[in-house]
């Protein structure tokens, strides 16, 4: 069976797409330090799939423990690469701590395929490499913007030492520009979970309507857009699952127009905060407790994807709309305390 190593995958995203990776026959290893992730996952991912993938408990910037890992695991067709820290706010607060950790993860990660020759790698990207777009949609041709914080800079920066690695032949790879996830699987026994007070808008949503948190605050409802609220691309996160499958199998299958691609993982569509709280009250039959707040420094106004290159040169298309995606992380939320002890 074709071995896949997925770091990051006890993540939100990464145990979503260790599910797909498996439901599409692949063997997945997982690399994680659990800094935002628990173990439980894993009997999520079992219960799903009937398989309990390998897991590995390493920090990927410890480089003696990298090391020791590949020189006894190196026949992978491939690396989806995930392990990162995500906190827009605290990255302008501690940017060496995101530097650090998601620049010194990825050299790590890189110098062992070079040595071990693992070809492919699909890398974990963001619309935030665009910050505020001239044009909209954006697509895979937008200039990249000046990063709005330290974690959009290091995503900028790893694109570029990818690609530079790629140039020189030493690997292929496949860089997917998330817009937002949100949601979870359809069994309600993976999804996101934050170890902390949540950033991100629907836990926050969730959260609220749970009674884990007192409200929501919508950062700002003064911007440009029809309501005043900012839009964003809000994409389920199994959609997003295929894409890292189709991606790999685009390399495993020499499909590549060059050895270094990205493409738009988004709708296409764009919703405002409100119309995410709307939808959410709609769904749940829960009145959310909400209010206006300031604007968040560093929030874009508005951005969704031109999914066109996604859709027609990889082969993949989201399937999932808005409604089904609240739906699906609202059952997540509650299924949480059945789950896990908090
Ligand atoms: C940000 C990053 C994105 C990154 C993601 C990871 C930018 C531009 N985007 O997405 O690259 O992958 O975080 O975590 O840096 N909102 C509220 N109240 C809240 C929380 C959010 O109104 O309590 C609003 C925000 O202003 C925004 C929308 O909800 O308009 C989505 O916010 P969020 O879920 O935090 O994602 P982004 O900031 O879009």
């Amino acid at each position: 069976m074709n071995k896949v190593l997925v770091t990051g995958g006890a993540g939100y995203i990464g145990s979503h797409t260790v599910v797909a990776l498996i439901e599409s026959g692949y063997a997945p290893v997982i690399l994680d330090d659990l800094s935002n992730s628990r173990i439980e996952v894993m009997n999520g991912i079992e219960k799903i799939t009937g398989k309990r993938p390998e897991f590995h408990k390493i920090n990927l910037t410890d480089r003696t423990a990298v090391d020791v890992f590949f020189n006894t695991h190196h026949d992978f067709d491939g690396i989806i690469h995930f392990a990162a820290f995500k906190a827009v706010g605290e990255s302008v607060e501690q940017p060496l701590k995101y530097y650090s950790n998601n620049l010194g993860s990825l050299l790590n990660i890189l110098e062992n395929m070079e040595i071990h020759r693992i070809k492919n790698l699909v890398f974990s990207s963001s619309c935030t490499v665009y910050g505020e777009p001239d044009q909209l949609p954006v697509t895979e041709k937008s200039p990249i913007k000046k990063a709005e914080s330290p974690y959009g800079n290091t995503k900028i920066i790893s694109e570029q030492i990818i690609e530079d690695q790629t140039t020189i032949k030493k690997i292929n790879a496949i860089s997917l520009r998330y817009f937002n996830p949100i949601g979870a699987h359809t069994s309600a026994l993976i999804g996101e979970l934050p170890l902390g007070p949540p950033n991100n808008l629907i836990p926050v949503v969730t959260q609220t309507a749970i009674g884990k948190r007192e409200k929501v605050v919508v950062f700002g409802d003064d911007y440009p857009t029809p309501d005043g609220s900012c839009i964003r691309d809000y994409i389920h996160v199994t959609d997003l699952a295929t894409a890292h499958v189709i991606a790999l199998e685009r390399m495993l299958n020499h499909k590549q127009i060059s050895n270094f691609e990205s493409f738009n993982i988004g709708t296409g569509t764009g919703y405002s905060v409100l119309e995410v709280l709307n939808t959410f009250e709609k769904i749940s039959g829960v009145k959310l407790n909400y209010e206006i707040g300031k604007r968040r420094p560093g929030d874009v106004i508005q951005i969704f994807a031109d999914t066109s290159y996604a859709n027609n040169v990889l082969g993949w298309k989201a399937k999932e709309n808005l409604e089904t995606m609240i739906r699906s992380a609202w059952a997540w939320e509650q299924n949480i305390p059945k789950l896990f002890k908090e």
